[in-house]
């Protein structure tokens, strides 16, 4: 199997923490942990997050802070290292752009496009605001008069010596794989607006920043060969995707299967990025590696109770009203609702406490929670906490005047249903192909990118065996024990086939919770073992399934029900 490398964006440090962040790095974790546990195998699975420190208003919020902005930096990378640690995020790298090992790459990249010529010195002209001391575009400058929005003084045209990237030789290759790799452009509502963009002309973009007596200008990578220059900070934060795998060992890892983004970041990533690969890939024969990444896959924006996240609103899920969410129903409920309930296929998704409560209570407590309870207690009470023998194939399909105590468990209950046509209405449950059907599904859903639709495989097999418990009745069953031999029997293989059927949802559902997952496995005696692939490890009654005769600790309930009525979760002070 291919090797996976999935990167999230590098996070600007002046700021703190929040939902997006703690979002984008939470799915890209779920679909990390998913693709280790398909392998069967952490080896080809290459996880990267990290921090986007050069940039100007770094400087500013430092000089406010009164620190240098690389303490400002180390402070703050340090707090998004903490907030992903408490989300229990499994990144395998971390980069800082300040760190040299990405520094030096970005100066060699840049070297070898200077001298292919895709970057060439030229001269910028623009709309300047001196008291401001920097570029307005044009279309802001027309809209403000032509002066500054700030003090109200003339905008000057300016020309300054500045370096290009010749974005515009690339527009028809840009174009034509784009339109030649559907997956590039990720989710396809996203493609229409790039493919639009590219085929409207692509101008060459300035990828300098001057340096001046300005402390905020002497921040960055100085454009090699050239100390009056630094690297614009989008051209060095991209280039991390490379750099971090840029060495013998890693080299491999590339081209990135999915680089995660917001769409806000869309055009960095699907126009300039691949153009600046082609460019690099094209400058040295040492480059030939330098291939196209797989997928951008561009998810929508989170908002908060029906409005745009603000702080004066009082919506802003900062990392801390998460934690408050986390402490009360579990971070593994929080990373649950964010991994189903996103807004990943590229429409924005509301952060409502309604909601939560809605999808906490439906899916977790009153759905994959009371089940795993529900069968662990049956265990419990009529084999003594022992996982029952497996004597039946399970398949469950009763024939129609059938003896056995399972086709009169099915009978009676169709016939209590509907008197009048007692027997046909019974249903048939297939656990062998009905388990193997949802976890073929869940692996393809991942490799679409659907975290929901793959997450939702564990409702669905938790709905399977609700059902069968209602349409078997087990504790009905279980009171005709002492008269009729046959009952223990059924007993075993209708609870066998409903845990083992969890165990299974378990394994599915662990990318997303791997916390509650793996204190189910304790209590349930199933822990997978490693180096065994999904499919083998999810085969129903296979060689990793329940055993029979091990033990089976009903264990604590692994989701509370939470109160609707209880007010919500609040950040503490
Ligand atoms: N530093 C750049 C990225 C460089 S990648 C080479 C940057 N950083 S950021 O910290 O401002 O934003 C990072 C991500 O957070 C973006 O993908 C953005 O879409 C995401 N989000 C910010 N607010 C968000 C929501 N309200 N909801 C979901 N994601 C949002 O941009």
């Amino acid at each position: 199997m291919n090797q996976y490398y999935i990167t999230t964006p590098i996070y600007y440090v002046n700021d703190r923490p929040h939902i997006g962040h703690c979002y984008t790095t939470i799915v890209a974790d779920v679909a990390a942990r998913f693709q280790r546990l398909i392998r069967g195998s952490d080896a080809d699975v290459f996880f990267l997050t990290g921090t986007d420190e050069h940039a100007d208003k770094v400087v500013t919020s430092a000089a406010e802070h009164n620190v240098t902005p690389q303490e400002w930096a180390d402070r703050n990378a340090a707090e998004f290292r903490r907030a992903f640690a408490a989300c229990n995020v499994s990144f395998n790298d971390f980069i800082r752009t300040t760190e040299p090992r990405h520094k030096d790459r970005v100066v060699e990249y840049i070297t070898s496009l200077l001298k292919s010529g895709d970057i060439y010195r030229g001269q910028y002209t623009g709309w300047y605001d001196q008291g401001q001391e920097e570029y307005v575009t044009e279309t802001a400058a027309r809209e403000a008069d032509f002066k500054s929005t700030i003090n109200g003084k003339p905008l000057v045209k300016r020309t300054e010596d500045c370096y290009f990237f010749k974005l515009s030789k690339y527009q028809d290759a840009l174009q034509k794989h784009i339109e030649t790799h559907p997956a590039f452009v990720s989710p396809p509502s996203r493609q229409a607006e790039i493919l639009g963009r590219i085929r409207a002309g692509l101008n060459d973009i300035p990828i300098s920043r001057p340096v001046t007596s300005d402390p905020a200008t002497q921040w960055g990578i100085r454009v090699p060969g050239d100390d009056a220059n630094r690297v614009y900070v989008w051209i060095d934060a991209l280039f991390n995707y490379l750099s971090v795998v840029d060495t013998p060992e890693r080299r491999s890892l590339w081209p990135a299967a999915v680089h995660l983004i917001g769409k806000d970041i869309l055009w960095f990533h699907a126009a300039i990025w691949p153009a600046l690969l082609m460019a690099l890939r094209a400058a040295a024969p040492a480059y030939e590696w330098v291939k196209l990444p797989h997928s951008i896959f561009g998810h929508g924006w989170w908002i908060s109770e029906g409005m745009k996240m603000s702080k004066s609103l009082g919506n802003f899920i900062s990392f801390e009203r998460l934690t408050a969410y986390a402490d009360r129903y579990s971070l593994d409920a929080v990373r649950w609702f964010l991994a189903t309930q996103g807004p990943l296929s590229g429409a924005d998704a509301d952060f409502a406490h309604a909601k939560f409560i809605e999808c906490y209570n439906a899916e977790l407590a009153n759905g994959l929670g009371n089940c795993t309870s529900r069968v662990s207690n049956m265990i419990d009470k009529y084999f003594g906490g022992i996982v029952p023998p497996n004597d039946h194939n399970a398949e469950f399909a009763p024939q129609p005047g059938g003896g056995s105590p399972i086709d009169l468990a099915l009978a009676a209950r169709a016939a209590a249903k509907n008197p009048a046509a007692a027997g046909s209405e019974a249903r048939a449950f297939h656990f062998p192909e009905t388990i193997a059907f949802h976890v073929k599904r869940a692996i393809e859903d991942q490799a679409a990118f659907d975290m929901s639709a793959s997450l939702m495989h564990v409702t669905e097999i938790v709905r399977f065996v609700d059902d069968f418990i209602s349409h078997t009745a087990p504790f009905t069953l279980a009171k005709t024990m002492n008269t009729n031999p046959d009952a223990k029997p059924a007993l075993a293989a209708i609870l066998y086939a409903c845990a083992e059927s969890l165990r299974v949802a378990s394994l599915l559902a662990s990318p997303a919770m791997p916390t509650k997952m793996a204190h189910l496995w304790r209590d349930w005696s199933c822990a997978p073992p490693p180096n065994v692939a999904l499919v083998e490890l999810a085969r129903f009654a296979g060689d990793h399934a329940l055993s029979p005769g091990s033990r089976l600790t009903k264990g604590e309930p692994l989701f509370m029900r939470a109160d609707p009525a209880e007010a919500p979760p609040t950040e503490k002070a």
